[in-house]
This record gives C-alpha cells, structure tokens and sequence, in this order.
C-alpha cells in the first residue's frame, strides 16, 4: 500500500464519489475539456447528456484514467474517486481501475467462457492483493449473476462462451463482472444504444437495482432514459458543463437556454 493509499482510508467516505475541479484535457493541440467542476453523488445514479462530440466520454475516460494511454493527451486539474485524486503520481492505475469499473457502447465480454469473463478480473485482483469479494469461485460466480438478473438464465451453461449470449445478455454480464473486484463507481458509457427496447428496459431496471450500493455516472442520448433512470443530470455542451441538477428539475424547469434546446430535441 502506498502512502497515498493509506491516508485515504483514513478519510471518512465523500458524500461526493466523484470531485472534479477544474478538470481540462487537450487531444494534441484540440481542447475537449473546459474547466469542469463537478461533483458526482455518492451512491446515486447521474445521467450526463449532450450533443455529440461535446465531451462525454471523454470526461468518462478520465475517470479511470483509459484517456492517458494515447500519448498525445495532456491533463490538468484533479478528480478525486472517493476521496483520493486519482491523478497523483502515487496512485497506482490498478487502484484506480478497481475502484472504477467502465461498461462501453458495445457490450465486449472476453471470448472466453461466462464463468471466466466474471472470474478474470477478481483473479487478477486478488493477485494483487486487493481487497476483492471473499466467496469461492462458484460463490462470486452465482452472487455476481443474481445481481444482474442473469443468474436462472445462464446457470446451465456458464462453461459455454459469453459471446454467444444475447447483446442484452453480454451487456448484464459486462456489468456483473465488474462487481467482484467491489467497485465503489460504475461508469456506463451509453450502455444501451446496442440494446433493443426490451433489453434497454431490463438494463435499466438493473441500474435502480445497483443503486445505492454503487455510485452510477451514465452517458445517454436518449433524453427518455435520462428522465426515467437518473436522479441528477448533468448537461454538456463544447466540452464545457452548462447545467448540473436533479433530473425531475432540470427536465421540467432547465435553468439555461441551451439545455432547454438540447432536450427539447432543437438540436444534438
Ligand atoms: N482519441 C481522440 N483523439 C483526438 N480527438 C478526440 C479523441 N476522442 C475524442 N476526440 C475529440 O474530442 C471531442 C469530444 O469527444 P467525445 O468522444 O468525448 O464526445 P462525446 O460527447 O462522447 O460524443 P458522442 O456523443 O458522439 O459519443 C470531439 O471533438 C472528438 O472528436
Ligand atoms: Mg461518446
């Protein structure tokens, strides 16, 4: 454990699982990110919105730190993960990745069976010694399925390759697997745009099921799925963010001009 790692368990736990102040981000010379503050509720679900190109996932990739593997980007500012600011020179990537669990556009389970796409992660934790779910193999297995509703559909077949499950499917598996290595942030980067509306439903479902026990950042284009599976909602437009509030106020009464348009469907 680094130095860094043992003054923050001494912290007591942010009301804030995700602070960011004054968070910029260059791709080479282009500016994506503009001054972000913004402190994401612990425990709550936050949709982020905006029109496309405005930054979304680019502030998504700095939570778990994916943005600095492209040599070109440059960061200043901090994000603290529960209190600790994952861009320290003392945190260590594993850290932040086991802290920040990321599910992407297109559901990307591992070739490999779907007891091992839930296994792989947690292995390599536990590896490293990490504080990861105690349960035997089978334990973390069945435990991580249930929670995502996928357990009595796949129990007979957890040998057979994960890629061959629905998209729907793959998708609640992508998420299941994150849970043995206890993530304390989900971050879901349109997670349903693959999805048809039956499958959009059963994942959404599913967030209200993890609430509370994870703090959920989820990036959506669809403004009905923002207002129907979120409680704050933050809106960015050219790689700034115009508005954060809860959900039901910022649909009904938006404070700012271009967040009105936006989810009035003027433009985006
Ligand atoms: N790897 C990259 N290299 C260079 N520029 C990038 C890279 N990724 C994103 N950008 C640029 O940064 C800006 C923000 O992109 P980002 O992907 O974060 O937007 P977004 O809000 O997620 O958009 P979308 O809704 O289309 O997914 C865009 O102008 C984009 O072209
Ligand atoms: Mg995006």
């Amino acid at each position: 454990m680094t130095v860094a790692q043992a003054a923050a368990l001494l912290q007591p736990a942010p009301d804030y699982a995700i602070d960011t102040k004054k968070l910029n981000l260059w791709y080479g010379t282009f500016q994506a990110l503009y001054d972000v503050d913004l402190r994401i509720r612990q425990g709550m679900i936050t949709s982020m919105i905006g029109p496309s190109g405005c930054g979304k996932s680019t502030y998504l990739r700095s939570v778990n730190r994916i943005n600095e593997r492209l040599g070109y980007v440059r960061i200043e500012g901090r994000i603290d993960v529960m209190g600790q600011n994952i861009y320290d020179p003392g945190v260590e990537l594993i850290q932040v990745r086991k802290q920040v669990g990321m599910v992407f556009q297109r559901p990307n389970p591992l070739p490999i069976s779907i007891r091992d796409n839930i296994l792989f992660s947690h292995r390599l934790h536990a590896k490293g010694g990490g504080d990861v779910h105690p349960g035997t193999p089978d334990e973390i297995v069945e435990e991580s399925l249930r929670t995502v509703l996928l357990w009595d559909k796949v129990k007979d077949r957890l040998k057979r390759k994960a890629t061959e499950l629905s998209l729907e499917e793959q998708q609640k598996l992508c998420i299941a697997r994150l849970l043995p290595v206890k993530p304390k942030v989900l971050l879901m980067d349109e997670p349903c745009s693959a999805l048809d509306p039956k499958g959009t439903e059963a994942v959404e479902e599913l967030l209200w099921e993890l609430r509370g026990q994870y703090t959920i950042l989820i990036v959506t284009h669809n403004m009905a799925q923002a207002r129907r599976a979120s409680e704050e909602c933050v809106f960015m437009l050219m790689g700034k963010v115009v508005e954060h509030a809860l959900t039901a106020e910022m649909f009904v009464t938006p404070i700012h001009r271009e967040t009105a348009d936006y989810i009035e469907g003027r433009y985006g």
